[in-house]
């Protein structure tokens, strides 16, 4: 039993004190964080040019000066249009041109047109950004206090939305050089850091694949509430996951040469009707970026056309094609609750944008090496390797709102409800997505034919 609470003048005045600190302390980290959030998006483009920042090279990609400047829209329309009385936007038809696809935002230019805009230029685009961040700085530099975790919350919704566009911003831009027959370089291959895992030259070093048992369960699926998450991550729920057995490392090129070479893509009992269908039609008979020279495979990265290293994570695979290659192995691609259930045993760690390889590595062949652990279920002395980061891995779970689920009203509601329909969800984030980003809830989802992010391939099993 603790003693009878004696208040004193000092020890309410140290009670106060105790209250405005942390308020302030509080601020202060998210500042600090909003900044690093924008340094970070101005340091991606710092080797473009600004012809590289204007070029719409499909309808799926944004040019990066669209990316900095409707990142910028979303503090806009969001935090100071709403918290700070009397706010005036400088030029209020950004409101049109940087929306995305908030219809109850207002109108919005055309996705596909966005390439077609050359006025904002680049450098008023970035004046754009530089002025709402000094905006974002009055507002937190005297917060109403009692306003303080509304604008948290949109605030960091606000970064994470940001971290989203650095990943598409990487991934959009890739798709844009790749066009160029020069095959310009983003970012020149580095020396890797001490943390980032060793290549592995020699193909015989590569780690086998093997395959971790599960045992029929009922798992708690979902975001538990603790720290930020998107609304699709929700409601938390119970799911029957049958016993299945999950790869301990993504499949990598090596191994889809194979597939490639056993004619994988012109054998219809691999694939889906649709998948058929896109394959004719697209006429593909590799991963996106792949090139044929003189019977080697080349590939496009970000640091240029390189020699396929067999190797890597194979990445750039559409789920038709994911999904093809698993049943060329006698395989499956792994439900997201499958995947979920082994991710709980593994460190958020892994090749994320932050190493700046901007392409995913081979699979350490040193156990317990960067981004491996040991399974602790069902506890075989097994690892998964690469759960987190180099390639997003497909599920074959569509994207579809779990049990409870409800978008907010609004226009912060669009966020993701409105669009579960027609995707597959994919998991663990690749190298272009931010470590601070994701989780083991994530849910990343896209069409099934789409290939231009960092998408790969892990297998899994039914067990009978
Ligand atoms: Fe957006």
């Amino acid at each position: 039993m603790s003693p009878p609470s004696v208040e004193t003048a000092s020890t309410t005045a140290a009670a106060d004190r105790s209250i405005f600190p942390v308020s302030e302390s509080q601020v202060v980290r998210l500042r600090d964080r909003f900044h690093q959030i924008r340094k970070f998006t101005n340091a991606l483009c710092a080797g473009l040019e600004p012809e590289d920042c204007v070029v719409q090279s499909m309808p799926d990609v944004s040019p990066t000066k669209w990316h900095l400047a409707h990142t910028t829209w979303f503090f806009e329309t969001f935090i100071l249009k709403k918290f700070v009385p009397g706010y005036r936007a400088e030029i209020p038809e950004y409101a049109y041109l940087f929306n995305s696809y908030y219809n109850a935002a207002g109108d919005m230019h055309r996705r596909d047109l966005r390439g077609l805009i050359s006025r904002p230029t680049l450098s008023q685009a970035k004046r754009y950004r530089a002025s709402i961040d000094s905006h974002i700085d009055d507002l937190l530099s005297s917060p109403d206090e009692s306003l303080l975790d509304e604008i948290e919350q949109i605030l960091v919704l606000g970064i994470h939305h940001e971290q989203q566009h650095q990943e598409l911003l990487v991934t959009d831009i890739k798709h844009v050089l790749a066009q160029n027959p020069l095959y310009p370089v983003f970012r020149a291959a580095t020396t890797r850091s001490p943390s980032a895992p060793k290549i592995s030259k020699d193909g015989s070093a590569i780690r086998p694949c093997q395959f971790v048992q599960f045992d029929e369960q009922i798992a708690e699926i979902g975001h538990n509430g603790d720290g930020f998450a998107y609304d699709n991550e929700g409601p938390r729920h119970r799911a029957l996951v049958p016993a299945f057995s999950l790869a301990t490392r993504p499949i990598t090129n090596g191994e889809y040469i194979a597939f490639i070479e056993d004619n994988g893509y012109s054998r219809p009992e691999f694939w889906l009707s649709l998948g058929w269908m896109t394959v004719n039609e697209q006429r593909w008979n590799a991963p996106l970026y792949w090139i044929k020279r003189d019977g080697a495979w080349w590939n496009f990265t970000l640091s240029g056309l390189r020699r396929v290293d067999q190797s890597e994570p194979v990445t750039h695979v559409s789920y038709f094609e994911a999904d093809a290659y698993a049943n060329w192995a006698g395989a499956r691609l792994p439900t997201e609750f499958e995947w979920e259930r082994a991710a709980l045993s593994c460190p958020i760690e892994g090749n994320f944008v932050d190493t700046e390889l901007f392409h995913p590595v081979p699979c350490p062949v040193a156990p317990n090496a960067f981004g491996a652990v040991s399974a602790d279920e069902p506890g075989k002395g097994q690892s998964f390797h690469q759960m987190f980061g180099d390639v997003w891995e497909w599920t074959r779970s569509a994207y579809s709102p779990y049990p409870g689920y409800r978008a907010a009203p609004g226009a912060l509601g669009e966020y993701n409800g409105k669009f579960m329909c027609n995707q597959y969800v994919l998991r663990g984030g690749s190298c272009a997505t931010s470590r601070t980003h994701v989780r083991r809830t994530y849910r990343n989802f896209f069409q099934p034919e789409k290939r231009w992010q960092f998408t790969g391939i892990r297998l899994a099993r039914d067990l009978a």
